[in-house]
């Protein structure tokens, strides 16, 4: 397939995953499920805006647009936070949807238009951050409370028994840390440089933590025994009355949670999702381990000791749907041990997909770092910005869609924050 027609598709494929998340009607569309989520119609219209920012004037608002300025403005993400946008004079859903048609038959005049040397890149922008919303959505969509709208999720692969709690062995040494346009031509700013990296030795987990054995930490009162969190951690446990993870249902429903509307047994074989760093800290600290770093979590995923290359994915370079649940159809992790054909080099499994995996590290750029054409993508969030306060979770979860993921892929997300498809992986000093 040609960069133009692989970039067609994920286009395409990428709009047929957000029509469907808002195959519904104008009142569901404008609700505000949750003041941490923005409208659906607001996501709808967004995605349009910066398609046409990027893709037909060249990122620049000062070239006239197909909206009005002070319509576009209500689409700008940092002027306008998530709770406030339910309050503003949003496109209708019939106008929001013309307007993408119309963005994105244009969109693809010009990708046409470009030859076989062109700067694909910002092709490659527009489709993350599309696929980046459909996944936002689906949180949004998570968050309704009301009779299940999008039914219970595609069948997953069963899990293999006996995997919960083992590690596997990563030898010290140095391996290659991020990578370089000229490998990975839609890798995103905060990716790049490729460098050298020396990483001691550590264990980590074959798999994601389980619902089964965080309700061991829940029957151990892990969340009531101040010794396992940080302080920061505890304070905030306190505030938000955290008991459980997320949709972790109490009282007469106490064993079920509720996902996308339904409520079900909790599977003590699925990898738990929906907890806050600060309660990923403790439940390692309660399992005698740690949270793996960013640095150790990549290498474990791509580096593949025997040949001193970085893998394209942790099994080798065949493409991903086979060995990973991606795409966002299941609506829930798949057990552990369900894709024993997704182990990396060190023999890691489910790496990428599933449940985005908290690790220690705050968001900082890597040497060298250049900010891409979307300066405003990576730099805001970096550490040494007045207002960071990130941590940076890893490998993608089962909402996010194969076109966009790599192991070199950064998430960041603040430590509180548990609305998000985000479990854990632990780590452990040799
Ligand atoms: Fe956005």
């Amino acid at each position: 397939m040609s960069t133009r027609e692989l970039l067609a598709d994920s286009l395409t494929r990428a709009r047929e995953r957000t029509r469907r998340l808002v195959a519904f009607d104008d009142d569901e569309l404008r609700r505000q499920y949750n003041p941490l989520m923005s409208p659906l119609v607001w996501d709808l219209a967004h995605i349009g805006q910066q398609e046409e920012l990027w893709l037909l004037r060249d990122g620049n608002l000062e070239v006239p647009g197909l909206l009005p300025a002070n319509v576009e403005g209500l689409y700008d993400a940092f002027v306008h936070s998530r709770a406030s946008r339910v309050d503003l004079p949003l496109l209708t859903p019939k106008e929001a949807h013309a307007y993408l048609d119309t963005v994105r038959a244009k969109a693809l005049d010009v990708l046409d238009g470009l030859s076989g040397d062109a700067d694909w890149f910002r092709f490659g922008l527009v489709v993350s951050h599309e696929n980046q919303h459909t996944e936002t959505m689906l949180q949004a969509l998570n968050l309704r409370v009301g009779a299940p709208l999008l039914g219970a999720g595609t069948p997953v692969p069963a899990g293999r028994p006996g995997l919960a709690g083992t590690s596997v062995l990563v030898p010290g040494g140095p391996f290659v840390l991020g990578v370089d346009a000229a490998d990975e031509p839609f890798s995103l700013d905060n990716e790049r440089p490729a460098h050298l990296v020396d990483v001691a030795g550590f264990r980590i987990g074959r798999v994601p933590v389980t619902n089964g054995e965080w309700q061991a930490f829940v029957d151990d009162g892990g969340y009531r025994r101040r010794e396992l969190w940080s302080p920061r951690g505890w304070e905030h446990r306190g505030r938000a009355e955290l008991v459980a993870p997320q949709f972790w249902n109490t009282g007469d429903l106490a064993g079920t949670r509720t996902r996308f509307g339904v409520v079900e047994a909790i599977p003590a074989d699925e990898p738990v999702q929906h907890v806050s760093y600060f309660e990923a800290e403790a439940y390692a600290t309660w399992a005698g381990a740690r949270l793996p770093t960013e640095i150790e979590w990549e290498k474990a995923c791509a580096w593949d000791p025997a040949t001193g290359k970085r893998r394209r994915y942790p099994w080798g370079a065949a493409e991903i749907p086979a060995a990973a649940n991606l795409g966002g159809d299941a609506l829930r992790p798949a057990p552990v041990g369900a894709y024993p054909a997704s182990a990396s080099a060190y023999g890691a499994e489910q790496m990428l997909g599933d449940v985005w995996e908290w690790t220690s590290s705050p968001l900082r750029p890597w040497p060298g770092f250049t900010p891409m054409i979307y300066d405003r993508y990576s730099a805001p969030f970096f550490d040494d910005v007045a207002t960071g306060d990130y941590r940076v979770l890893r490998g993608g979860s089962w909402a996010v869609a194969p076109d966009i993921l790599r192991p070199s892929f950064r998430n960041w997300d603040h430590p509180v924050r548990r609305q998000i498809f985000a479990g854990v992986r632990l780590a452990w000093d040799l």
